[in-house]
This record gives C-alpha cells, structure tokens and sequence, in this order.
C-alpha cells in the first residue's frame, strides 16, 4: 500500500469521515479476479450473443430459477454477476422483462458483483430506439441503487458484433479490473480480427510508450502494461528524471526524459522505437497539467499551456506516429489511448482551459478513429473522475473527502483503476471498441 493510500484510508481519515456521519466506503474487488458467486445469464427474447461469449470466457453460467407460483425469476442465492442478453429488444413491453430480470439481482448481488447488459441501439424504428434508450437511464440508475462495490454496464454492439469481438470487454467488466467504471455504457462494433480466449498477458512482445509515466497515474499504467507483458518506454520531463528512471527501472522498461510539447516530440520517440527495432502497438497519452482559474482571471500563459500539452502535443505526435513514412511509427492493428477527464465531459467551476483540454481529447479520439478504421488502429480515451494521487491529495481535507465521496462507490478511485481500463483498451482482443471514452469514474455525479 503506497502512502497516499495508507493517507485516505489512514484511521484519522476515518475517524473524522465516521465523526461526520459517514460510513466507511466499500472495499473494491481488483484486478484478475472473477466474482465468487454464480454468474446468472438473463435474456430478453432468444439473442445468444452473451451466451456465446461467456462460453468463450469459460466462466460456470447459470440460468435464472423461475417461481412456479408467480413465473417471476430469482436466484436464491447470493449471486456474484447478472449478465442480461438485451440484443433482441425492440420494444417497451420488453422492458418489464428486464426489471423482472434486475430486481432480485440488485436485491441479491455480492459485494463488488456486477450487472451487464448487452444491447442494440441499431434496431429499426421509433420504439426500438426509445426502449434502447431507455436501457440506458436503467443502468445510470441501477448503479446508483446497487451497494457494496457492485456496479452497473451497459455494453452497445451492432447487429455483427460476435462472441470474439466481446471477449475482452465482458472479461473486463465482470473482472475486478473494473472496479471503479459504474453505470457507464460504451461500444463493442464488429472486426475480422479473431480470439477465442481471453489471455493474461495480452501485451506480450509489444511495445507501448506512456507519457507522464514518473508519478501518479502514468507510473501505475506503465506497471499494469508491464504486468500484462508490454515493453513500456516511459516518457516524462526532465526535471522528474530520477523518478521517471526509478518507474523505468521497475518495469523493466525504457526511460526517456522528454517534454512532449517540444516540436520534434513525436521525431525523438519514432526514433527511439526505430533503434529497438521491434515496431510500436501503442502510445497512451496520459501526461497533463492543470492552472486552474476562474475563466475572468484565465490569462493567455495559463490557456496555452494547458491546452499545449494536455491536447495539441498529443495530436502531433500522433500525426508523425501516424505517418507512413515514419521508422519507429505505430503498427497498423495499433492502439492510440488518450487520457481525458469528467471535468472535460461535464464542465468544471475553475477549468475552463482544462475542460477545453480534455473535452479536446474526446473529440480527438472519435474523429481519428474513423479515419484509421482502415488501417484497424483503435483510438479511445478515458476520462477520470477523482483518482487518489499527489495532484488530488493535496486539496484539502474536507474538500477532498466531499470529492471523493461524490460518486455511487462512495471512494476515489485508485491509478490502478485508470490503468486496468487503459490496458483493456490497448489489448490486441479489444479491436471491436474504438471511439470510445470510457469513465473510470464510479460514477461520479458530476455529468453522470
Ligand atoms: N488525478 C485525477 O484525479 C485525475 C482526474 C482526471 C484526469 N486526470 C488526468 O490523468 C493524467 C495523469 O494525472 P495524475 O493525477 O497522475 O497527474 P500528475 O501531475 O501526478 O502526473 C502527470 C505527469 O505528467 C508529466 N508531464 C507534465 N507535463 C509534461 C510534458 N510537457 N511532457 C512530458 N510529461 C509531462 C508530469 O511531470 C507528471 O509526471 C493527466 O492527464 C490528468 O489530467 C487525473
């Protein structure tokens, strides 16, 4: 446990929190692990689509028990995941199934179990597209009611998406891997790319840069790339060198002490993966930088500089990595991840520059991922809510506690948590989801 965290969960912290009324926040299932209870597959109408995919996941599934007196489904028993096969719904009527479905799983789920429901936004007509729509205030809902560290999913796929092209992200969602991604929804489309298993070290023999890498969430996705097998080049600014080496050292990876706002930024790291000689799967953008201010006291330095690094270095770098003609540039099949922010989705008091920013980050990455959809190179974001690192432990204490207590999980979020969503999104299994910003916010209220 790093000090930060012994800080937030420190006995004084608790002391004060439980002083005020507060109840210690739910502890998070992390990591690789599964629910320990039974995984119960729902459907609405006869899709075969979760089916299939949690067949490929190798998980025991279970089918809801049916009450003889009433038809109404249950459990009986405390059950570690509901994962609801949506793909047929097209009416409102059908709706009532899926709250028969939902209401003793939200009765009955474990501690940091899950709810998922896959769906079609794509069916023809006005109903369909009011009962897709209404899956997803079910969800947004459904996340605030649930307790203990459970979480609400709504993943989209297309009439083509299959068993494969879900793999990753249902392996994702039902993980403790997802902890702190609550009542989200994003997309799952339909590639020719093929896996059949869901492995754990998809990074293996592939290299990734991570810029920001020295401290805070950038030094926790270098870790977890590493762990998953990727050789990490890690990028961060000359004054953080020893750190930066340190973060280098213990993944094994490769240190490079850059500012990414330097015009040839995007030269020096080609060049370096050019002299590895191993090719480049992916770049995740996670350096940034606040100057916060009331838009009446933003001047030009505190706009530019935000806006430099946290969105225009960003974008040429990709344009060289992109280029064709560059040694050392990103593989087709690559990954492009951004790093944006809920104060960019939902506007923060104080940021415009940094709501600007990582607002940017977003539009960035739908529009590029359209562009390189030929060459199968994935770009996607998340987007933080209040993650525990130096930047939010320094606001003070009571402040911090209303911030991190701000979403359905009661707690800020951990790196980890950022990285474990970066990670499943550089995955060569993820190559059905791009265009994508996923918060890893625990649903956070603000703009939820
Ligand atoms: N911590 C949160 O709650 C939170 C919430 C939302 C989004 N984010 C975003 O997540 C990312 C990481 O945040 P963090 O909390 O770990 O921040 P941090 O300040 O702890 O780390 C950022 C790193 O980026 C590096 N960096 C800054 N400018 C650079 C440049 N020009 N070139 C190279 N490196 C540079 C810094 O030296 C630092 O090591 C940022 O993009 C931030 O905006 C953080």
């Amino acid at each position: 446990m790093s000090i930060l965290e012994k800080t937030f969960t420190s006995a004084p912290g608790r002391a004060i929190s439980r002083k005020a009324g507060l109840k210690d926040p739910p502890r998070l299932r992390r990591g690789r692990t599964w629910p320990s209870g039974a995984i119960i597959h729902g459907t609405i109408g006869d899709g075969s689509l979760v089916a299939d995919t949690l067949h490929l996941l190798g998980r025991a599934v279970e089918e809801p028990v049916v009450d003889a007196g009433t038809d109404a489904p249950g459990y009986g028993q405390k059950i570690g995941a509901l994962v609801v096969d949506a793909t047929e719904l097209t009416s409102i009527s059908q709706l009532e199934r899926l709250r028969a479905l939902l209401r003793p799983a939200v009765r009955g789920i474990e501690r940091s179990g899950r709810i998922i429901i896959v769906a079609r936004e794509d069916h023809d007509g006005w109903e369909a597209a009011a009962a897709a729509r209404a899956l997803d205030g079910i969800n947004r809902t459904v996340a605030k009611e649930l307790r203990g560290g459970a979480t609400s999913t709504l993943v989209w796929v297309a009439g083509d998406t299959t068993a494969s092209d879900l793999l990753t992200t249902l392996g994702f969602a039902l993980q403790g891997r997802s902890a702190f991604v609550d009542g989200q929804a994003w997309k799952v489309a339909s590639t020719a790319t093929k896996i059949d298993d869901l492995v754990t070290a998809p990074l293996a023999g592939r290299t990734v840069i991570v810029t920001g890498a020295a401290r805070g969430i950038g030094a926790q996705i270098a870790r977890v790339v590493a762990r998953d097998g990727a050789e990490v080049i890690a990028v961060d600014i000359p004054p953080a060198g020893e750190q930066l080496a340190a973060v280098a050292n213990e993944v094994g990876g490769i240190a490079i002490q850059l500012d990414i706002t330097q015009a040839d930024a995007g030269a020096v790291l080609a060049q370096h993966v050019a002299q590895r000689g191993r090719g480049l799967h992916g770049i995740v953008h996670n350096a940034g930088i606040t100057r916060d201010k009331m838009l009446v006291n933003t001047d030009t330095a505190r706009w530019e500089s935000v806006l430099e690094v946290n969105l225009a270095a960003q974008m040429r770098i990709n344009e060289v990595l992109l280029d064709p003609d560059t040694d050392g540039g990103l593989d087709d099949g690559g990954r492009i991840v951004g790093v944006a922010s809920t104060s960019g989705l939902a506007g923060n008091k104080g940021q415009t520059n940094y709501a600007a920013s990582k607002a940017g980050v977003a539009g960035l990455v739908i529009a590029m991922s359209s562009d390189l959809a030929s060459r199968e190179i994935t770009v996607n974001a998340v987007a933080p809510g209040f993650i525990e690192t130096e930047m939010t432990g320094k606001i003070p204490f009571v402040q911090r506690e209303i911030f991190r207590r701000s979403n359905s999980l009661d707690q800020g979020g951990r790196p980890v948590d950022v990285a474990e969503t970066i990670s499943y999104l550089l995955d060569p299994g993820s190559q059905a989801v791009t265009g994508q910003v996923i918060r890893v916010c625990g649903q956070n209220l603000v703009g939820a």
